[in-house]
């Protein structure tokens, strides 16, 4: 076990780390263990995020003491907390610390109380989420607007309640868990198409509809990928379905609020307002609140996601808070307020990765909230990470199957409240780490993202 107090020395430490185990395996490894005692078979998993956490590589179900804000103190469960600069946490326009949201969020606890006590098809709608309903569907210009309690909900639930098992779904290789579990739990006709790559859409399109032109085929995307810091072509995607009778799903949990002209995302800078079939998004980024969201422009789909949607129909509805809460947000994204606050966000992320390119490092995708710096091999991004959190910045290591294998990276996701001093210091000390880490530092090293 390394002793936190002290420097990390690549010479003596790495050695000593490589012989602990805590630099392999993952978790895929661990998903399906046999045995009849279910649950006792995971104990090689057990032992396994054991070994890592005793070596300080286990950066998972880190605990936030107080607000998710630029500084922030952090704690692994257990004495230590450290308070340092946070990567780690996702309010991209820092409106969890606005006073508007809290007026907003004590304003509904004292009119409507703390929860919406029912499902959406019971009694569980409130006057904030009917308006909260009315404001996304004027922003995204599509009339049919269902909520969700959280955004992974809104993509399992949207995927399952449209699809069924004779239809297809088209997705991209690099999608969200939550889309893919989707799709899988819907059909067993699930093709994943090379990131990105509107021309393989194209072909697997054509390939289903020369032998079946009677059961429908939805392509899910997503406007900012989570992972990769990159974007479709979505006029080219949304044509290319209607080509050939297929429904576009776009999942813009990511960018919706945080970017583009209005806070319309990628959907408001390639100019689709009201133009993708399927607009889905979460209220957990940007919108300072669990929640999430599916909008189109057809009532019969809309009437399908509130009947058939299983998060929707038989899980409580969006608590009258939290619905206020994405409300004021959503009066803050669409001001002159939230103009500044993505200028502020895009600032960072441009300085950030400026500052990334010159220590060496390379990072993926676009300027966004979202700076994925590329590490190579899971045990780069592991020391890395843990040195980076010794140092008290705070950043997401990703690995396998979060990533591909040997595509390793540190997810950093900005805020518009980090402070250019604050954005400086995590780039020299992440230049730092990922030198001592030995990570595939530099514009060639290591094959892109599959
Ligand atoms: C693209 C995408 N959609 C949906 C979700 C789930 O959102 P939530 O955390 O609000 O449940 C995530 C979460 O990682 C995501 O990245």
């Amino acid at each position: 076990m390394l002793n936190e107090t002290v420097p990390f020395d690549p010479a003596q430490d790495l050695p000593l780390l490589s012989a602990s185990g805590a630099l392999d395996g993952n978790v895929a490894q661990f998903a399906q263990p046999r045995g009849p005692d279910l649950l006792r078979r995971g104990a090689a998993l057990d032992a396994w995020c054991a070994l890592r956490a005793r070596h300080g590589v286990w950066p998972c179900a880190r605990v936030l003491e107080g607000p998710p804000e630029p500084r922030a103190t952090v704690g692994d469960g257990g004495a230590a907390a450290a308070r340092g600069i946070n990567f780690a946490s996702q309010d991209y326009l820092s409106l969890a610390a606005h006073p508007a949201i809290a007026d907003a969020a004590l304003r509904a606890l004292g009119e409507a109380g703390p929860h919406s006590a029912g499902s959406a098809v019971l009694l569980g709608n409130t006057r904030y989420s009917l308006q909260l309903e009315q404001a996304l569907a004027e922003l995204l210009g599509l009339s049919q607007v269902v909520l969700f309690p959280t955004g992974w909900a809104a993509a399992f639930g949207a995927i399952t309640a449209l699809v069924h098992g004779a239809d297809y779904v088209v997705i991209d290789q690099l999608a969200n868990a939550s889309l893919r579990q989707g799709a899988a739990a819907a059909t067993r006709n699930v093709l994943a198409h090379r990131h990105l790559d509107c021309d393989h859409v194209r072909e697997l399109l054509a390939g289903i509809r020369a032998r079946d032109s009677a059961n429908a085929i939805l392509v899910v995307t997503e406007g900012l990928f989570s992972m990769d810091a990159d974007s479709p072509d979505l006029p080219l995607l949304q044509h290319v379905c209607r080509e050939y009778g297929a429904t576009l799903l776009v999942d813009v949990a990511h960018d919706l609020g945080a970017m583009g002209p209005g806070g319309l995302g990628v959907i408001g800078a390639q100019r689709m307002q009201g133009r993708i079939d399927v607009v889905l998004g979460a209220f957990s980024r940007t919108f300072a609140a669990n929640g999430g969201f599916v909008a189109c422009a057809e009532r019969p789909a809309r009437r399908q996601l509130q009947l058939y949607a299983g998060p929707h129909m038989f899980s409580d509805a969006l608590s009258p808070v939290q619905a206020a809460v994405v409300l004021e947000s959503l009066r803050i994204v669409a001001s002159s307020e939230g103009d500044g606050l993505r200028a502020d966000l895009m600032r960072n992320a441009v300085e950030l990765r400026a500052l990334l390119a010159e220590c060496g490092l390379r990072c993926l995708g676009e300027p966004s909230p979202i700076v994925p710096v590329w590490m190579g091999t899971e045990a780069a991004a592991r020391i890395a990470g843990m040195l980076l959190a010794r140092d008290a910045v705070f950043v997401n290591p990703v690995e396998y199957p979060g990533a591909p294998l040997g595509a390793a990276r540190l997810r950093l996701q900005l805020m518009a409240n980090h402070t250019p001093a604050q954005v400086r210091r995590a780039a020299r000390l992440l230049g730092a780490a990922a030198t001592r880490a030995g990570a595939g530092v530099g514009a060639g090293a290591g094959p892109g993202p599959g």
